[in-house]
């Protein structure tokens, strides 16, 4: 590592400490402990994830680093403080709950800082540099490892509440995209640790439209993708702080869907199923990725589903399959 890296990180380090201090034992960090205990944060969740404070004071983070010798490009560049255009510099993150982003080696890389309150952005994120890459980097790899590899399976989520959360609940074989999609490289990642991945998004629009699109990339590189499924007005972290940990693995988790089952969900949306030349083309839509399946145990199994749901004879269905199989070989 270049000496301006070293330095980078043993910034990151300073501040991780810095940030959790201020929140777990000082005044000016109080607004943040309370703020995590009102959404269910217990301490020992707060100490293990080194939560923090970043209080609302312009210079705070750039003067401490400056005493402790840092150069203000340095930081700039780090993406820690902000440069206008008149050369005024202050700091990126104020007045919010700091997430610090670990690498897969447990260095802090980067910080994510939440909002208090309905300011936006909701979450402010490190600018992307040498050291972090938001499309190469899991939240919580480097603590989830080692149950990812026990239970040889990962849940995979949409952000640092839902981890917290989860982690609190015992389940810790968690790890999450900040936010962005799933890219090609963090499945392959994945690949490399498990075979079976649930991808546990949001139950709003966005988290199925993400859903659908990594389970598709996992299913791709070659993992085995399962599906969970959350009411539209919930998440992971919400999910758990109101039902509990053991609810969340026997009826989200334990219950969570195939990549078929979830397709034939999922498609529903594009389709008035009341209209029966859209339910036709909702049918052939889901017969062409059944056709894909190599196994025909499981291809029958989803076609009786289809034969029962839709009152189509077998036959009918299995003719049709094999003119989807033949066009692709
Ligand atoms: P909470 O409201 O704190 O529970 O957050 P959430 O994780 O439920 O938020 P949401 O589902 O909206 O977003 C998922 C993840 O996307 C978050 O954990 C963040 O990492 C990221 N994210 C959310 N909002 C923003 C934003 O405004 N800017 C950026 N850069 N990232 C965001
Ligand atoms: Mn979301
Ligand atoms: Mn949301
Ligand atoms: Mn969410
Ligand atoms: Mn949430």
């Amino acid at each position: 590592l270049s000496q301006e890296t070293q330095d980078i990180l043993s910034a990151h380090e300073w501040l991780t400490k810095l940030y959790h201090h201020l929140l777990r034992f000082t005044k000016d960090g109080k607004e943040g402990y309370s703020y995590l205990k009102n959404r269910g944060v217990n301490d020992e969740a707060i100490d293990e994830f080194q939560l923090g404070f970043a209080p609302n004071v312009k210079n705070f983070t750039a003067e401490f680093l400056h005493k402790k010798g840092y150069h203000q490009q340095l930081l700039v560049k780090a993406g820690l403080i902000t440069q206008q255009d008149d050369n005024q510099v202050s700091d990126r993150f104020r007045g919010r709950v700091i997430f610090p982003i670990r690498n897969h080696l447990g260095k802090t890389v980067a910080f994510g800082g939440r909002a208090l309150g309905d300011q936006k952005p909701k979450y402010m994120n490190s600018p992307e540099s040498e050291l972090f890459h938001k499309g190469k980097i899991l939240y919580n790899f480097d603590l989830a490892k080692k149950h990812i590899r026990k239970k040889n399976a990962a849940i995979l989520f949409e952000g640092q509440m839902d981890i917290i959360a989860a982690y609190q609940a015992g389940i810790k074989n968690v790890i999450a995209t900040l936010g962005t999609a799933l890219t090609e490289y963090q499945a392959k990642l994945l690949n490399r640790y498990v075979d079976t991945v649930v991808i546990c998004y949001d139950g709003d629009r966005a988290g199925l439209d993400a859903a659908y699109k990594a389970a598709v990339l996992l299913r791709d590189v070659g993992c085995e993708v399962k599906i969970a499924h959350l009411q539209h007005n919930m998440d992971p972290d919400n999910f758990i702080e109101k039902y509990g940990g053991e609810k969340f693995e026997n009826e989200v988790i334990k219950a969570s869907d195939t990549f078929i089952s979830f397709y034939m969900r999922y498609l529903m949306k594009d389709y008035n199923m009341n209209n029966e030349g859209d339910r036709l083309h909702y049918i052939e839509e889901v017969l062409k990725q059944l056709a894909m399946i190599d196994s025909s145990i499981e291809r029958e199994y989803y076609l009786k589903e289809l034969s029962n749901e839709y009152n189509i004879s077998m036959d009918t269905l299995s003719n049709e399959i094999s003119g989807y199989r033949e066009k692709f070989g």
